[in-house]
């Protein structure tokens, strides 16, 4: 499944940053059962990998990837650690390359629309607009979609349950990405049953 294909399973990809690892597993069939079967784990704890590799090997339908992905090593990593796909928050030339090296569907983070015809260039046409909220949210992607037609966008950062119908009405926009369906507190006080409630208001949100 390329990266197009996994965006186009939920409108809502949840970013998670797992402190404990026990939380792995419960959390995201929460959000499995939720209607959110994309996960982004971000690489920025200790159990991160292992916590990617628990919930691809017990969590039927999640299809997961990691986040926070900064070096090219770091794309064989996720990989042997199961991952279907990459995050990045930003994307130079070398990560550009490793990725398509790896074989590893790849969600590159832009800010910049040099940067986004860049990418487009070598052949990535869905991005991650980043950090959405602080970079032009969705004045940016209105006025970038008629001089990038073809390429598509998950603004991410700073997109909450209050806005992220907004984005996902724009034609540009084929998901978004959030760390609100799973909060921090929510997470830390095992409270599954709210995050699967936060899970499915945020799955029935509707794409054009
Ligand atoms: C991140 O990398 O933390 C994501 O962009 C999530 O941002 P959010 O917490 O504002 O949803």
């Amino acid at each position: 499944m390329n990266m197009s294909a996994m965006a186009a399973l939920a409108p809502v990809i949840p970013v998670l940053t797992i402190k404990r690892l026990t939380d792995a597993v419960p959390l995201a069939r929460a959000l499995v059962r939720g209607g959110l079967p994309v996960l982004e784990i971000t690489l920025r704890t200790g159990p991160a990998l292992e916590a990617l590799q628990a919930i691809t090997g017990e969590v039927e339908g999640a299809v997961v990837g990691a986040g926070t992905v900064l070096t090219g090593a770091q794309f064989d990593q996720v990989k042997r650690a199961g991952a279907r796909f990459a995050v990045s928050p930003g994307c130079m030339p070398s990560l550009a390359l490793a990725a398509s090296a790896s074989g590893l569907p790849f969600l590159p983070g832009v800010q910049t629309v040099s940067e986004a015809m860049e990418l487009a260039e070598r052949g990535f046409n869905l991005l991650k607009f980043f950090p959405a909220g602080a970079a032009g949210g969705l004045a940016w992607l209105k006025a970038v979609a008629a001089p990038l037609p073809e390429v598509r966008f998950c603004p991410t950062g700073g997109v909450g349950a209050d806005t992220a119908s907004a984005y996902l009405a724009l034609a540009n926009v084929a998901c978004v990405g959030g760390s609100w369906v799973a909060p921090a507190e929510a997470v830390a006080g095992q409270d599954w049953t709210r995050i699967e409630r936060l899970a499915a208001a945020a799955a029935r949100l509707k794409r054009p």
